[in-house]
């Protein structure tokens, strides 16, 4: 090996230790930041070497696709808003897989059309692997993104023999592509897998449900990522493997999590058409039962006089975009000696860290927030529960109803706490479509409204006291 390999070998595991460093600080919102401009910068070590590695035909083009894509990119990260991160996650999962194929594709086209090239048997297994999780990842994303966007209708679409179909398809793939691979390269046989992979990648997602589309689209991540990792083994890049692996464990991980967290396998979320994107349209089944409603005067006497309040903020406060007028009604609180806290669910909203990333974007402190097992042995002796535009995830149907869909969910013990108090606009079901007895528990008070209006009330009549 001579002194040049070896220079670029030790920047490539320098770029790779920056990533799996950057990773570990992603992992708390306090870090998040740093992690990122620290992976960031691995990837600027990873392309520039790459760049001076590889025989580049022409730089022109090189820099014509970094200019625009970095404009695309300041501006997605400036005007995105923060509810609108999957679906901006969604795409550039979709931008990642399809990068990816087209590489494969390139350097099928190159050694394919060159007497004197040889596919080894590595490069063309590689290829075929690259081609077929890439395409699945580009139109499967887009799909995704279009679901969330509201652009395809967010209930599961299906047809008949919609399931056996679907594995046929995947079935032709793998054995044209093994046809492929076995004998002298067909160069349509290539495109067909290449089409059958496109076609695949739309039909897998759209039995799924709108509300179920952020598992899916941390599982496309996680095919983004097996896609580079593949594309990496065809132009025998090492960091293009690394990376990929990374990003390809990652996804999955955070699969993991998420389906854990909601108590359903991936196949349930994946074939059951769950979910189905229309979060405020069920009805409670018991709407007989009696809830206690109060006013914002008889809200603000509860908050204003309790010596502890636990904060539990859901969907609703996304979807309000009352993170801002909560941060002041924890401030307001605080200054009149009440202990706050702020209790986040790891799947409360829509998106792994949606609850995080808003307070944080609110500038709650991070000391405030208390993940599900630190503070569910606090609720007991808490005065005050205010619950923001949470259901599921306060449901005590999760602990004690075999038959609901979200039984074995671990939830927020809030029925704990001494007073209740719920904010959302009515009896409505949440993401899960389960009634929720918390409603009608006798030390509940149901606080109707949207939540930014109610708690900017709320702030205006404790201050009143
Ligand atoms: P949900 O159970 O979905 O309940 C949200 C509640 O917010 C609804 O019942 C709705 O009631 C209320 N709401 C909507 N707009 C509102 C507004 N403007 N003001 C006030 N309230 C409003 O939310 P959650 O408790 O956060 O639970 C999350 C659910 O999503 C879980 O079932 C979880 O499994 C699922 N999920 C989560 C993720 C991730 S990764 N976070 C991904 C996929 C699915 P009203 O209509 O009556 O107002």
């Amino acid at each position: 090996m001579d002194a040049r390999s070896t220079l670029i070998g030790l920047s490539y595991l320098v770029a790779a230790s920056l990533f799996i460093l950057g990773l570990r600080y992603l992992s708390s919102p306090a870090t998040a930041r740093r992690g990122n401009r620290i992976a960031a910068l691995g990837m600027l070590i990873a392309i520039v070497v790459t760049l001076l590695d590889k025989q580049i035909v022409s730089f022109t083009w090189i820099a014509v696709a970094i200019v625009i894509g970095s404009i695309i990119g300041a501006l997605s990260a400036r005007l995105v808003k923060m509810t609108a991160m999957p679906e901006m996650v969604g795409i550039f999962n979709g931008f990642g897989g399809g990068a990816s194929a087209l590489v494969a594709v390139a350097e099928f086209i190159r050694l394919t059309s060159s007497p004197t090239a040889v596919m080894t048997l590595d490069v063309s297994i590689t290829t075929i692997l690259g081609v077929l999780i890439g395409g699945i990842t580009l139109t499967g994303s887009f799909i995704a993104f279009g679901k969330l966007k509201g652009f395809i209708s967010g209930s599961p679409i299906t047809f008949p023999m919609q399931q056996p179909v679907n594995v046929l398809l995947l079935a032709a793939a793998l054995v044209l592509g093994i046809l492929v691979i076995a004998g002298t390269p067909i160069v349509w046989l290539f495109y067909v897998v290449v089409a059958i992979a496109l076609i695949y990648g739309v039909l897998f997602v759209i039995p799924i449900g709108g509300a179920d589309m952020p598992v899916v689209i941390s599982l496309l991540n996680s095919f983004s990522g097996l896609a580079a990792c593949a594309a990496g083994f065809v132009v025998k890049n090492h960091i293009l493997i690394i990376a990929g692996a990374l990003v390809g464990a990652a996804g999955l991980i955070l699969t993991q999590i998420m389906c854990k967290a909601m108590n359903r396998s991936l196949a349930n979320v994946l074939f059951s058409a769950f979910g189905t994107g229309d979060m405020a349209a069920g009805t409670t089944s018991d709407e007989q039962k009696s809830v206690k409603s109060v006013d914002s005067e008889e809200a603000a006497m509860v908050m204003g006089y309790a010596q502890s309040v636990i904060i539990v903020p859901g969907y609703g406060m996304a979807a309000a975009q009352a993170q801002h007028a909560v941060r002041e009604l924890s401030e307001l609180l605080q200054k009149r000696d009440i202990e706050v806290k702020f209790a986040v669910h790891p799947v409360a909203g829509r998106m792994p860290g949606h609850m995080n990333v808003l307070l944080a974007e609110a500038n709650v402190p991070y000391n405030l927030l208390y993940d599900m097992d630190d503070i569910n042995p606090e609720f007991p002796h808490t005065d005050v529960v205010l619950v923001i535009g949470a259901n599921d995830v306060i449901n005590p149907a999760a602990r004690t109803d075999t038959t609901s869909p979200i039984y074995g969910m671990p939830i927020l013990d809030a029925d704990k706490a001494k007073h209740v108090i719920i904010i959302k606009r009515s009896l409505n079901v949440g993401f899960a479509g389960v009634d929720n007895e918390l409603f009608y528990n006798k030390k509940t008070m149901m606080y109707f409204g949207s939540a930014r209006e109610r708690v900017q009330e709320l702030i205006a009549e404790i201050k009143k006291l």
